[in-house]
């Protein structure tokens, strides 16, 4: 499957950004660390998160989904702690079920994570963390494999800043004796919804959001509601879309706080960007700055957003530099935009961006999740017709992705084969 578009048209509009897909992939393993019933609202309906629940119910898991976007979770049945199937290697987070039963019962088997391919992704630290517990931690034929016989609180210095590793400790501590402190924890919006969600499960969590994390552990874990936080990064996706259409597009149901990294960036590309409780405009200019980026762990410039970046930079006046300090592979895209006629030089983790007037539409394939959405931004910036393959990557994070921007003006569809992208244009003319 493919996206097919034909650019030029500013977005304009309102949109609705769904819940938080890195947050929900932690609570989701969260709310299997109860033998109660637990309801998660505000779930974000994406590959991700329903390849995370069909591997909750392959172990026993009763997973109920009322509506699109709410799950109903019931973890008092789980006759395995092994988990290995396709569907979990294609993600990343399939780790935190290794946190997850752990915590829980004391072993867990789960099949290295698998995710995007930006560069090498090591769980050295998830591991750390675990040994830190008092649990032996190892990689054997695939498999990560945890055990203990009595979990203990411990001090865990986390050597990089690593969003998945202190989730991972933080589901394995709230069940342990004793207490566990986090050191150089990383401060993701996500991570605090995760600690929040636990905390509402009966958990002893302090200090989520700033670099220490205190857990005092706890006997068990109860049933609770809870509802998800937004996607910063989804939001952001449309904020700059807005930004390189040259449009006007209001995204609704955010968190403002959660996006001042990237509201600052589009404020120095040149972009209004007007807040409100719980909405932020952004109207795209004719002419666009340039301006030098680093991305950096929260509540510095993300990278799920320097790809988005990137395409901004292709359109902007003058050059700028973007230095990606959190993965070594993630420039994969620019040789994709070149063959739009962007001009990027890509020395190891810098990208040196050469604004051009325009962009041209062409055939593209998306690398990963983030720069797919990128790539499709850069055709509804372009001239002429652009079609972006491999959008199972997209599918991932982004919900009715295609739907949304077409609410908001862009002339984009899903199209099978050739045959039916022939069709568009010819509809489309
Ligand atoms: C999460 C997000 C991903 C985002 C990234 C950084 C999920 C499912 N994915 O990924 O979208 O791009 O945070 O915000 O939430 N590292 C180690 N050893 C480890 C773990 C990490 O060296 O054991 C390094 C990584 O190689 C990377 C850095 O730490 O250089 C940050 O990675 P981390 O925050 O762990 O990323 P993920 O949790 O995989």
């Amino acid at each position: 499957m493919q996206y097919i578009m034909k650019g030029g048209n500013p977005l304009v509009g309102e949109v609705i950004i769904a819940g938080a897909k890195n947050a929900a992939l932690g609570i989701l393993a969260a709310a299997i660390m109860t033998d109660e019933t637990v309801v998660i609202d505000n779930l974000p309906d994406v590959r991700d998160i329903n390849v995370m629940l069909e591997a909750l119910a392959d172990i026993g898991v009763i997973v109920e989904r009322p509506d699109r976007h709410t799950v109903r979770l019931n973890g008092s049945n789980i006759h395995s702690v092994h988990v290995e199937n396709d569907f979990i290697r294609k993600i990343r987070a399939g780790y935190y079920l290794i946190g997850a039963l752990l915590g829980k019962y004391s072993h867990a088997e789960v099949a290295l994570p698998g995710g995007c391919d930006i560069g090498s992704r090591p769980i050295d630290l998830h591991l750390k963390g675990f040994r830190a517990l008092s649990a032996k931690a190892k990689v054997e034929h695939g498999l990560v494999i945890a055990d203990s016989t009595r979990l203990r609180g411990g001090h865990v210095y986390m050597d990089m800043v690593s969003v998945g590793a202190t989730i991972n400790v933080m589901l394995t501590a709230v069940l342990a004796d004793g207490n566990t402190i986090i050191e150089n924890a990383a401060k993701e919006p996500h991570v605090v919804d995760v600690a929040n969600m636990l905390n509402s499960m009966g958990a002893n969590i302090k200090g989520a959001g700033t670099d220490v994390i205190r857990i005092r552990g706890v006997d068990h874990l109860h049933g609770t509601e809870y509802s998800i936080i937004p996607d910063q990064i989804e939001a952001g996706t449309f904020m700059f879309a807005a930004a390189v259409t040259r449009g006007d597009v209001t995204v609704k149901n955010i968190i403002p706080k959660h996006m001042e990294a990237i509201s600052s960036k589009l404020l120095e590309l040149g972009c209004e960007v007007l807040e409100f409780d719980d909405s932020i405009r952004v109207v795209g200019k004719p002419k666009t700055m340039s301006c030098n980026v680093k991305t950096l762990p929260y509540p510095g410039f993300p990278t799920d957003m320097q790809p988005q970046m990137g395409v901004a930079l292709c359109l902007a006046d003058g050059t700028g530099i973007i230095t990606e300090s959190i993965f070594e592979n993630r420039f994969k895209y620019a040789d994709e935009l070149a063959k739009m006629g962007a001009d990027i030089k890509v020395e190891g983790n810098v990208a040196v961006f050469r604004g051009v007037d325009r962009l041209t539409g062409a055939d593209l394939e998306a690398p990963d999740l983030r720069a797919g959405a990128a790539l499709v931004m850069a055709g509804l910036a372009a001239e002429g017709y652009t079609t972006v393959d491999n959008i199972r990557y997209i599918q991932r994070g982004y919900e009715d992705f295609d739907e949304k921007l077409r609410s908001l003006g862009a002339v984009i569809e899903t199209v099978n084969d050739a045959k039916d992208a022939r069709k568009f244009r010819m509809r489309v003319g």
